[in-house]
């Protein structure tokens, strides 16, 4: 894949990545999905949650966690005491990659070449927004930012660096606590580990 850098604008704000981000075919996922979902969030955010991809809800509406991970998402912001306008919210793939099962499309987790295609979206989000805190939300993420030696179930909650300096902690992808036989446990430690989040900020 060619990579989004050519359609990633060298200046301006999130309005601007925004705009831009529609026509991005940096790799084959446009192909495919709806459109491209945008990051969300005030540029001013002292902490960007960074996700895996837009599910088919996301797809379908062009905005980010409004599906079934991102109601989980936002009762746990609220248990832990995060406003949910307050937080840059985005993904490390922009565009949804699913297969088809019938009418229905299944996610399909992204290949490291479509994370890697997608990074200079994030890394221009991170630029604009200049977070005090990047909470990696799951292992695609996690692959996106951290590279490959990084492992989520065993460092989550741990304060990391990101290769530039930037603070992090990374946790589990909200929809693996939608899906757990233990959700009750799961979504605690989901909580905590926003909590802890909290607590890294300067
Ligand atoms: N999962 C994500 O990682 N991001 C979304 O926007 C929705 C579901
Ligand atoms: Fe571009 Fe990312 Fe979409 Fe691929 S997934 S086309 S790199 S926005």
């Amino acid at each position: 894949f060619p990579g989004a850098s050519e359609w990633v604008p060298a200046t301006g704000g999130v309005k601007k990545l925004t705009a831009a981000l529609a026509s991005c075919q940096g790799c084959d996922l446009y192909q495919y999905a709806g459109q491209a979902v945008p990051g969300e969030g005030p540029a001013s955010a002292r902490m960007v949650l960074v996700g895996e991809q837009p599910g088919d809800v996301e797809d379908h509406e062009g905005r980010t966690f409004v599906g079934p991970a991102g109601r989980l998402l936002d009762k746990a912001l609220a248990e832990a005491g995060i406003e949910r306008s307050e937080v840059y919210l985005t993904n490390a793939v922009k565009h949804f990659r699913f297969e088809r099962q019938g009418k229905r499309r299944i996610h399909k987790t992204p290949a490291v070449g479509q994370i890697v295609a997608c990074k200079p979206w994030l890394v221009s989000e991170l630029e604009i927004v200049k977070p005090s805190l990047v909470v990696i939300l799951g292992a695609v993420a996690a692959r996106a930012l951290l590279g490959t030696g990084f492992k989520v179930t065993v460092r989550r909650g741990e304060p990391v660096e990101l290769p530039d300096g930037t603070a992090a902690m990374a946790t589990v992808h909200p929809s693996s606590v939608v899906r757990s036989r233990e959700y009750r446990r799961d979504f605690e430690l989901f909580v905590r580990d926003l909590r802890t989040a909290v607590s890294l900020l300067p």
